[in-house]
């Protein structure tokens, strides 16, 4: 199992719906590619972690990647787990602009995505994405 982590900055306002459509678009194609994980948005940032396997991985994140919906694509982690960690989520979803009960989520996306200081210790993204699913 092989697992990926990135952020990047959307390119227009997303608003509800948009995320939606998004979100509903991205569960319905990772069931049919087994693809797994979490998508964070705050801001006008976004942070996705994916897992399955890893050239599925790879190639969707290359899709991904050129989707004119966001831009400035950075990658942030990758290696290799031996269980999923959201098993139960073919996308799993925050949306932090509306989320008002993390607050040291908030602190920590606030301090790390904007400034793009997972750089730095981009071990803290894993951390803060397998943080997020204990929370469900
Ligand atoms: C921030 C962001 C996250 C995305 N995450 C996923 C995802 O997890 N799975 C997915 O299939 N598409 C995701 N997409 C959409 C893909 O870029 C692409 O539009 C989609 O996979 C194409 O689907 P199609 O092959 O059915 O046209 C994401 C797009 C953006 C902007």
């Amino acid at each position: 199992m092989f697992y990926l982590i990135y952020i990047s900055s959307a390119t227009k306002h997303m608003d509800d719906e948009a995320l939606m459509s998004l979100l509903e678009q991205s569960r319905d194609k990772n069931l049919t590619l087994n693809v797994t994980g979490m998508l964070v948005y705050k801001d006008g940032s976004f942070m996705q972690m994916l897992e399955g396997d890893k050239q599925t991985v790879l190639d969707l994140y290359n899709t991904i990647t050129v989707d004119n919906r966001h831009k400035g694509v950075i990658t942030m982690m990758t290696g290799d787990i031996k269980e999923r960690n959201f098993e139960n989520w073919s996308m799993g979803f925050c949306n932090m602009d509306k989320e008002k009960d993390l607050p040291e989520f908030d602190d920590y996306l606030e301090k790390n995505l904007n400034l793009r200081l997972f750089h730095e210790d981009s071990k803290n993204a894993y951390r803060f994405m397998v943080k997020f699913n204990e929370l469900n």
